[in-house]
């Protein structure tokens, strides 16, 4: 199974990419988390996407896809993935669907989740991630046990850079421009599956992995 998720910050994609790459047993690659790994590393990569990133900017399409491009090719990948964040331009789209092509490994699904944006605000300034394990939680809806305290490492939970309120403006006026035209280019592809993702975790899995049986 080879899928991609796509939807606005803070839609839900990474809370559930770990439950459909769990179901069909395929590496959960993250370009958000890849990126941030890299900028924690200080790795080249790393210094280069920062920038962007605290601006609440894409990183430059011509870094991203060599990126993913060199990710799917490595082993684990052989019987699909699941790209989470990836593509998130039309160039990165037509580039990976170029891609696709050429190496006879068709996409099955651009799983888009479809949240109103008064729900994403809340969602993410509720926001807390585990610096360690990379776990993540909400204040409102997914409370770590004890009080920003990751419950697997005890670490002190932390809210991302480019969650606060001015970035994440910017972030949803990047989607609307850049991302939200890939909802018409995988609707003329044939493999778009829209998702009410308003409900409960598990029930938007559920309505997900319904869409895709
Ligand atoms: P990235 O990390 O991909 O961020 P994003 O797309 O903005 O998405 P988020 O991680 O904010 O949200 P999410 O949809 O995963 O939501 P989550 O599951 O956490 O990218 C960050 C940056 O990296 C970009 O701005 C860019 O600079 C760069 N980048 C990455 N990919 C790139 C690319 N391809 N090209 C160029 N640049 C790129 O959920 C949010 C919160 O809501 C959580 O607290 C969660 O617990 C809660 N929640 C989730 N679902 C529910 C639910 N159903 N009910 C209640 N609460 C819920």
């Amino acid at each position: 199974m080879r899928v991609v998720l796509l939807g606005p910050p803070g839609a839900g994609k990474g809370t559930q990419a770990k439950g459909i790459a769990e179901h069909y047993g395929i590496p959960h690659i993250s370009t958000g988390d890849l990126f941030r790994e890299n900028v924690g590393q200080g790795t080249p990569l790393g210094l280069k996407a920062k920038a962007y990133m605290d601006r609440g900017e894409l990183v430059p399409d011509s870094l991203v896809i060599e990126f993913v491009e060199d990710r799917i090719a490595r082993d684990d990948c052989k019987d699909g993935f699941l790209l989470d964040g990836f593509p998130r331009t039309i160039p990165q789209a037509e580039a990976f669907w170029d891609y696709c092509t050429e190496k006879n490994i068709p996409l099955d699904a651009a799983v888009n989740l479809e949240v109103p944006s008064d729900l994403i605000v809340h969602r993410i300034s509720g926001r807390r991630s585990c610096p360690k394990c990379g776990a993540v939680y909400n204040i409102y809806t997914n409370p770590p046990k004890a009080e920003n305290t990751c419950d697997h490492d005890g670490s002190e939970l932390v809210q991302r850079s480019d969650d606060k309120a001015e970035t994440v403006q910017t972030r949803l006026d990047v989607y609307d421009k850049e991302t939200a035209p890939l909802i018409d280019y995988y609707t003329d592809k044939g493999v778009i599956k829209n998702i009410d993702a308003v409900g409960t975790p598990d029930e938007v899995q559920q309505k997900i992995l319904a869409a895709m049986a």
